[in-house]
């Protein structure tokens, strides 16, 4: 039987304010329309959405998926910045990630060029609001 394709979007640390949070970097449309439109959009796929600001949580969630969906859309937020722990996490688990930023983080503050994660990713997107997590998706189906 036909099983569809299974991708997790995960967002860190204050993403949840989308759409209220600093409009002039993140725009002002909130995550949950826009993860609607692309469920619509890419209704072939499973789309599923966890956002946590909590680090150790983040790392359950990539646990829990990460040996049986297709692939993971990861926006970790500041913890791109600073996580080893989410970074390990992501060595360990089998289900390639995405790393994405809504924001172009190499136009902003120093601190927010390197990322600890992203050499166990297997791409990173950066800077095409939230379209990035469409580019993301893309990467897997194409
Ligand atoms: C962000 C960029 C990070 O530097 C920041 O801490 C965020 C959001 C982005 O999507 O542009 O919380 O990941």
């Amino acid at each position: 039987m036909f099983e569809r394709m299974k991708i997790q979007i995960i967002n860190g640390p204050n993403l949840n304010l989308l759409g209220k949070r600093e409009p002039g970097i993140y725009g002002s449309e909130g995550f949950e329309g826009f993860l609607e439109n692309l469920k619509t959009k890419y209704s072939t796929i499973e789309i599923d959405y966890f956002q946590s600001n909590v680090e150790g949580e983040l790392i359950n969630k990539l646990h829990e998926v990460g040996f049986s969906f297709d692939g993971i859309i990861m926006n970790a937020g500041a913890y791109t910045h600073t996580s080893v722990a989410i970074s390990d996490a992501i060595a360990g688990i089998k289900t390639p990630v995405i790393e994405v930023h809504i924001s172009n983080v190499y136009a902003r503050e120093e601190y927010r060029h390197h990322s600890m994660m992203a050499k166990n990713c297997k791409g990173i997107i950066t800077g095409f609001g939230l379209q990035s997590y469409e580019l993301g998706l893309l990467s897997f189906i194409s």
